[in-house]
């Protein structure tokens, strides 16, 4: 089922996620929502928050970018309880977009290379390096288990330049070409 992603403005994409304890068939049912909810927008990765759950979980699909390179063709991930443990290397700018940030891309300035603690999809454990390009799509979304979003990682200056779009994708003014939950509109309180 396609799931609506919830847009800038919602708390739970600030909000740090609980850990994922054990698997059971909701969980499975989760990933499968988050995979076709990611197919059916230009994403290449998608955390839990995004579709409006406060869990530790993040799924990727690193194939749209294998026109650079070969090897991300078919790069397909589920991360649960995702830990970076080491990131080096000299730090790098590569083009972000989110899908909760609907017309939005920034350059954005991360280490290369990254050594990553994760649960798959059985439950099984990993330690694993990634560099490059998978390793920026898991940084990004492995930041959204955190309650942090790219918007975050930019400079105050291009944020600054940015608050019109922001507040545009706050208060639902955006088209995206997929289904998006946006914030709830405040509710107007009168003094009497
Ligand atoms: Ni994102």
């Amino acid at each position: 089922m396609i799931l609506p992603v919830v847009s800038h403005g919602n708390s739970v994409l600030k909000k740090p996620t609980s850990s994922i304890t054990k698997k059971d068939e909701s969980l499975e049912r989760i990933i499968d929502d988050m995979f076709e909810t990611m197919y059916a927008a230009p994403g290449v990765g998608l955390a839990a928050t995004q579709v409006g759950l406060s869990i530790n979980l993040f799924v990727i699909d690193a194939s749209d970018y294998s026109e650079d390179d070969p090897e991300l063709e078919g790069f397909k991930k589920v991360f649960i309880n995702a830990e970076i443990l080491e990131e080096e290397g000299e730090e790098w700018l590569f083009n972000e977009g989110c899908l909760s940030f609907p017309g939005i891309r920034e350059d954005i300035s991360r280490k290369p290379r990254i050594l990553m603690r994760y649960l798959d999809e059985n439950m099984q454990e990993h330690e694993e390096w990634f560099d490059g390009i998978k390793a920026r799509i898991i940084q990004h979304e492995y930041d959204h288990t955190r309650g942090i979003v790219f918007i975050d990682r930019m400079k105050p200056l291009k944020r600054n330049l940015l608050q019109g779009k922001l507040n545009d994708i706050k208060k639902g003014n955006v088209k995206a070409s997929y289904k998006m939950s946006f914030a709830p509109k405040k509710k107007k309180t009168f003094i009497k």
